[in-house]
């Protein structure tokens, strides 16, 4: 099945009081590992690319053709949505143009108005091209390429404001952080949460910095409007430790001695593992 935009995966997530996925790519086998078990577990998925991973995997037209040829090779069947993660004003405008099916603008930094002019203007463009957007209102803490959010929790009256502007799906922030969470972390604001729900209506919810929220935060997120969650950081643990533990063990000396494809694929398989455990807390499986 060709790339499709995110929309009726996650109005179909929110009616269905589940959430789909959105698991960020770095490589060749971040991504086939995603798409695999997606694929094995009938569960739509987003691949989220950041401005930063764009850059390495040699820019968005090099991103789109590797996705593409993936779906066509590997016969995947899903619906699959390639979506800019925490996208500038120039970002989301280049993915647009290389063929991404979704963008996000994370205009969080700007001034409300800024945020909502910008906002505005690619939603314009993604709805006449059919593309999935989704917005940012209140910064999420932690690091994101560079930029280092508060962890502060949304307006309500914003996330309307910026809501009624058409967007696909809405980032809120609810006092969730990227990265791992501090010891003294004091959970996700579900007043706020709830709030913002009530406000935005049948909008679908977007929880940001998914690593290491407790499975049952995850669920009651859920059960209050949250249809997609992000996930990165765990992905990355798991594949480094992965890989850490295979040349630990010198299994990277053996046999014909140093192959590249052998030194990733313990990685690989951690990243198949940590989806399938995600996709399963998420309530997705079987929803393709
Ligand atoms: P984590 O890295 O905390 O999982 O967050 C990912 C994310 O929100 C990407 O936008």
């Amino acid at each position: 099945m060709p790339l499709v935009n995110a929309k009726e995966m996650l109005t179909k997530a929110k009616a269905g009081h589940y959430a789909v996925g959105q698991f960020n790519i770095n490589n060749l086998e971040w991504t086939k590992a995603i798409l695999l078990t997606a694929e094995e577990l009938k569960s739509p998925v987003i691949l989220g690319v950041s401005e930063g991973a764009g850059k390495y995997m040699c820019g968005y037209k090099t991103v789109v053709g590797m996705v593409n040829g993936m779906l066509e090779e590997l016969g995947i069947t899903v619906p699959v949505a390639l979506h800019l993660d925490h996208g500038s004003y120039e970002g989301a405008k280049k993915c647009i143009e290389a063929g991404f099916s979704s963008i996000m603008f994370d205009g969080s930094h700007y001034p409300i108005e800024e945020n909502f002019a910008k906002t505005k203007e690619l939603v314009g463009i993604c709805n006449e091209l059919g593309l999935s957007i989704e917005a940012e209102v209140g910064s999420i803490g932690g690091e994101e390429d560079g930029v280092v959010g508060m962890g502060e929790c949304a307006d309500p009256d914003e996330c309307k404001m910026i809501a009624d502007l058409g967007v696909t799906m809405l980032a809120a922030g609810i006092g969730n952080i990227h990265g791992v969470y501090p010891e003294n972390w004091p959970g996700l604001s579900f007043e706020t949460l709830d709030a913002i729900q009530e406000k935005t209506g049948a909008m679908p919810l977007v929880l940001h910095g998914g690593t290491g929220i407790p499975d049952d935060m995850i669920k009651k997120a859920i059960s209050l409007g949250v249809s997609k969650i992000n996930v990165n950081t765990e992905c990355q643990l798991v594949f480094a430790e992965a890989t850490r533990a295979y040349i630990e063990a010198g299994k990277d000396k053996q046999g014909k001695g140093f192959d590249p494809r052998k030194l990733l694929a313990p990685g690989t398989e951690a990243i198949k593992a940590k989806v399938k455990e995600k996709m399963e807390i998420f309530g997705s499986v079987g929803k393709a």
